[in-house]
């Protein structure tokens, strides 16, 4: 790509993927208030809300980040599997992309039940506690996300190294900083936590 492309497409990828990140932060405020609010009027309003911000911002946020994300990587010399910090990235969005697609209905049928009617403080309870639990994985997955595009940890894969003819002096630096063994635990955690739930373990099992 030439630079002027390059930044272009870079100043896109930081819209859509720190867009998310907020949009994110937003939908869980919303899926928090739905949940614990006493009023009858903002629960209805927070459930509309979500459904709006799913459809309008979240998934086209999503599509875009990973769009431009695979622009980038593609079409400059930092590749798809050659950097840890790229590859990591690429199997969290997918993770995100996942979870997110599999939420979209239960989150529309909230909304569903918010266009017609109040919602009682004991009714839907397990989907709504569901919501709270599966935004607050996806904002720790967007924030690793982003702390992982910033620092760029870990040095280049085998792969980056073959393809690059030699062996990378940089290597060694990053293996001692142990702030990023805890990103990488961070990172094996929402793992976890995602796999559980897709294989139908979540709190409140929809
Ligand atoms: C929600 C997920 C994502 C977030 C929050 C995110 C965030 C960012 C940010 C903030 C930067 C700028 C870093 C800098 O200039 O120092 C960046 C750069 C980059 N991202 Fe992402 N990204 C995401 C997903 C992806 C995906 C899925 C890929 C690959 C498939 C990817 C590939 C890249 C590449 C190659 C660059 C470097 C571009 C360049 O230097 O020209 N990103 N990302």
């Amino acid at each position: 790509m030439t630079p002027r492309l390059r930044r272009f497409v870079l100043t896109a990828h930081i819209i859509f993927s720190v867009g998310w990140l907020g949009a994110v932060a937003v939908f869980l405020a919303h899926a928090i208030a739905g949940l614990t609010s006493e009023d009858a009027q903002i629960v209805r309003a927070a459930y509309l809300a979500m459904g709006l911000s799913v459809w309008f911002v979240i998934v086209p946020s999503n599509i875009g980040a990973l769009l431009t994300g695979l622009i980038q990587s593609l079409g400059t010399q930092w590749g798809l599997f050659k950097h840890y910090w790229i590859l990591v990235k690429f199997l969290l969005t997918i993770v995100g992309t996942i979870l997110l697609l599999a939420h979209t209905q239960p989150i529309s049928y909230m909304a569903g039940v918010a266009s017609e009617r109040l919602i009682s403080n004991t009714e839907l309870l397990g989907l709504r506690v569901q919501l709270v639990a599966d935004a607050a994985a996806a904002l720790l997955l967007l924030l690793a996300t982003t702390i992982l595009s910033v620092y760029k940890p870990w040095g280049m894969t085998a792969h980056g190294l073959r393809k690059q003819g030699g062996e990378n002096t940089e290597r060694p630096a990053n293996r001692k900083s142990w702030g990023l063994y805890v990103l990488a635990a961070f990172i094996l955690l929402i793992l976890l936590f995602v796999i559980v739930h897709l294989m139908g373990g979540g709190i409140g099992s929809h």
